[in-house]
């Protein structure tokens, strides 16, 4: 593999963003077998790469999207669609799971008779004003305990408040179809979803004794990576869900997920390139050409940890590698273990560098960010 990404480097130049589309299949794949009873709704959040979106779409895969533009960029992939079929697949294969939508979006979204999510009674209001044609899911706040990044500070309903949202929404003249979590990204703590499918049972149950009329059970993203060996592993975790689905709710639910960083994370490696080295207190740094602005953004925003191959052997010491730009802030690493021989235009290589990467990436400071590189398309 080693002798493939330097030729590549060579060939194409540095940073290299080398997205992998057989493996990109093969996390569909993985984890469409394990969770057989499960639509797949690609967060396209995590990487919202337009040929991605087309593996995943020729995969048979359906899309969680955040905002219009993420949502036109699926329907892009219709637009030769007879109308009918268009119709069919937004409103069985889109997700605009972001629970908060700002007017204008709603408006431009009503057309298409959307499925969105909501947790609150504003937004409520908001869509019956400005998207009445939509479907709701109502978000729950759910337990995120020791996921890399938590969601439960920001997003879902109270338990205790889904029945008033749930009775207020049908009030309205809306169509509550069900009901959506969200564990935490990285979620490595298996607790946190049978915690959650317990809280989302004990409330679809109750409002279906009610005789609303419920069928979806949305059980977000959250599907652990295996970024190191301590990460459990996703078959057992699908193991957990599959039995506890099937024992807490009816058969005849619509169960969906929104996996991002699981379908996309493997399947990315980056080199980048040395283009400075110094001693400083000691340590040596070397000075990349590609930083937490760019590809390594999930350092700021996905609270992730690098992690750095060289091509080049020798004795390895403590390194700081730090990004190219003027801003101090630009550390990737204060602590790698390299060989301290590297020198300038010697390449580094960053694995499973797929999600929440490319897809926060600035042009601070003047810098492009990595070129990207599509194999096994
Ligand atoms: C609503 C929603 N669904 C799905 C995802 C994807 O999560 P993950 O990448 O952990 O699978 C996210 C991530 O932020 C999200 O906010």
């Amino acid at each position: 593999m080693k002798e493939k990404l330097l030729k590549l480097a060579k060939k194409h130049g540095t940073p290299l963003f080398i997205i992998d589309h057989d493996k990109i299949r093969e996390n569909f794949r993985i984890f469409s077998k394990n969770l057989p009873n499960v639509q797949v709704y690609y967060a396209v959040k995590a990487n919202s790469n337009q040929e991605i979106i087309r593996t995943l779409f020729d995969e048979g895969s359906s899309f969680d999207v955040a905002s219009y533009n993420e949502f036109i960029q699926i329907y892009d992939q219709i637009r030769s669609f007879r109308k009918k079929d268009k119709d069919f697949f937004v409103w069985d294969k889109i997700i605009f799971s972001n629970t908060i939508k700002d007017r204008d979006t709603l408006k431009k979204i009503k057309k298409y008779k959307p499925l969105v999510t909501y947790d609150n009674v504003d937004e409520l209001k908001k869509i019956k004003e400005y998207c009445p044609t939509a479907g709701l899911v109502l978000r729950l706040k759910v337990p995120d305990t020791g996921s890399q990044v938590e969601m439960s500070s920001k997003f879902g309903a109270e338990p205790g408040e889904a029945a008033d949202l749930i009775q207020q929404a049908f009030g309205l003249g809306l169509n509550v179809e069900g009901l959506s979590f969200h564990v935490g990204s990285q979620c490595t703590n298996f607790d946190n979803y049978t915690s959650a499918l317990h809280i989302t049972s004990d409330i679809f149950n109750h409002s279906r004794k009610k005789g609303y009329k419920m069928n979806i059970i949305d059980i977000g993203g959250g599907f652990p990576v295996p970024y190191d060996n301590m990460v459990p592993r996703f078959e057992k975790l699908a193991k957990v869900i599959d039995s506890e689905c099937k024992r807490l709710f009816p058969d005849d639910i619509e169960l969906i997920a929104e996996p991002g960083r699981f379908m996309v994370a493997t399947a990315a490696i980056l080199i980048s390139e040395v283009i400075g080295k110094a001693r400083r207190d000691g340590k040596i740094f070397y000075h990349i050409n590609d930083g937490v602005y760019h590809t390594f953004s999930g350092i700021v925003y996905d609270h992730w940890t690098p992690n750095f191959q060289t091509f080049k052997r020798g004795k390895k010491e403590v390194c700081a590698v730090v990004g190219p730009t003027c801003d101090s802030f630009d550390k990737v690493s204060v602590s790698e273990h390299l060989p301290g021989n590297l020198e300038i235009g010697d390449y580094l290589y960053t694995k499973n560098i797929g999600a929440y990467s490319t897809a926060s990436t600035t042009k601070f400071n003047g810098f492009d960010g990595a070129k990207i590189l599509h194999i096994n398309k």
